[in-house]
């Protein structure tokens, strides 16, 4: 009612900023982009996927790419692909996304979890070595937060046993390692254009791949298991007749969000520019905090930083990690925490048997890190705000 407060609302001063964890970066050119496409009368996958297809694998320097319908069905695709039997494995780290191991399930496979280095927080590969079993078919190293996983120690033990490779590269893009963009190492790699991701459909994802063999099976089984290109059968070009070789998926992406796609590919080395940009603010202000404990990038990377996460060392804090989130909420900072890792979650735990010990560098991250707003639209002033506001607190609950 006018004039009388809610009694909900708090004493506490309004905050002097206030910064979202996340907002899309999405401007009139997509928009356009996005209307030309319902005013075509073609809506789902058609020409525009196909065209973001293409550039999407000159931009990567892929052969092959097939979009999505979301980065889940990307990696449930590949694992897909591989045609994994009951009591397969599969490693990949536990500090990752809900999809990436429930994918793993999905393909019929078991996700054998390992840990994470310190230095990191990537899937350590001395860990991927010694978990690798007769029954092991494919690893999926996640390159966590943005930064490329140790490709050329996992590739080796891969070549060694025989392993697939499926790179859960939703953090990653645009991103290299020793010389390679992360979509033309593995056998098959797996983006996501999720709402918050680097580059953005709404929803989608994307597979790129050598092999034009395994890129045809992909193409298929992410529309039902039909014929090549049943997708046209309702245009003038294409045939009603088609044929299904395969129980497939409906994981194909829209034209709509193909369109918005284009555009954000375009901007891509811009608005990465701009993430370094904001990570550079971020370093300057936060490094040698002796309250943090840094994740160190590799000097042979490029990191697609999708995430800036810092790492509290408990040891030196008065207040834990949940309690810094609260007090940086009231100063208006949203964060968010990348991940709770797979062990910790009740069904890895109760049903495949996973303990906190058994993942020593994950479990203790699980409850020090936590993930800065960081997005191509925040402004100079907003990074530094909340890099003084991270500070402040710092000092102020210092053991
Ligand atoms: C590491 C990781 N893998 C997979 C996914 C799944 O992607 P999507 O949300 O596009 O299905 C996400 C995030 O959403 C992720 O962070």
């Amino acid at each position: 009612m006018r004039g009388s407060a809610p009694s909900t609302m708090s004493n506490a001063p309004a905050p002097e900023r206030s910064v979202p964890f996340y907002r899309p970066d999405i401007g009139e050119e997509e928009i356009a982009a996005v209307v030309d496409t319902l005013r075509s009368g073609w809506l789902t996958v058609g020409p525009r996927t196909q065209e973001f297809e293409e550039e999407f694998a000159r931009a990567v320097g892929a052969p092959h790419a097939v979009a999505v319908s979301s980065g889940t069905a990307a990696l449930h695709l590949a694992l897909d692909a591989f045609d994994l039997e009951p009591g397969d494995e599969v490693i990949t780290s536990t500090l990752t996304f809900a999809a990436t191991g429930a994918t793993i399930v999905h393909s019929g496979a078991r996700p054998v979890l390992v840990d994470c280095t310190r230095d990191t927080l990537n899937i350590d590969p001395a860990d991927v070595a010694r978990k690798v079993t007769p029954r092991t078919r494919a690893v999926v190293p996640v390159h966590f937060a943005g930064q490329p996983a140790a490709m050329d120690e996992i590739l080796e033990v891969a070549q060694q046993h025989r392993l697939k490779i499926v790179e859960d590269a939703a953090h990653a893009l645009p991103a290299s390692y020793r010389g390679r963009a992360v979509g033309t190492i593995g056998d098959v790699t797996a983006f996501s254009f999720y709402a918050t991701k680097n580059l953005t459909t709404g929803e989608g994802g994307m597979l790129t791949l050598t092999d034009a063999t395994v890129a045809d099976r992909l193409r298929s089984r992410r529309l039902h298991g039909m014929s090549r290109d049943a997708w046209r059968r309702y245009s003038a070009q294409g045939s009603w007749r088609y044929d299904v070789s395969y129980p497939g998926f409906k994981y194909n992406m829209t034209d709509l969000a193909a369109s918005m796609g284009l555009v954000q590919l375009r901007r891509l080395p811009a608005l990465h520019r701009r993430r370094q940009e904001i990570v550079a603010l971020y370093d300057e202000l936060l490094r040698d905090r002796p309250e943090l404990e840094p994740l160190t990038v590799a000097p042979d990377v490029m990191h697609a930083w999708h995430l800036y996460v810092i790492r509290l060392r408990p040891e030196r804090l008065r207040i834990d990690r949940d309690a810094l989130i609260e007090l940086l909420k009231t100063a208006g900072v949203s964060t968010g925490v990348h991940f709770i890792p797979l062990h910790l979650h009740s069904f890895y735990r109760d049903a495949l048997g996973y303990h906190a010990e058994d993942f020593p560098v994950a479990s203790a991250a699980a409850g020090t890190i936590l993930s800065l707003p960081l997005f191509t639209l925040m402004s100079d002033d907003d990074a530094r705000y909340v890099a003084t506001t991270v500070r402040r607190l710092l000092d102020a609950n210092r053991r």
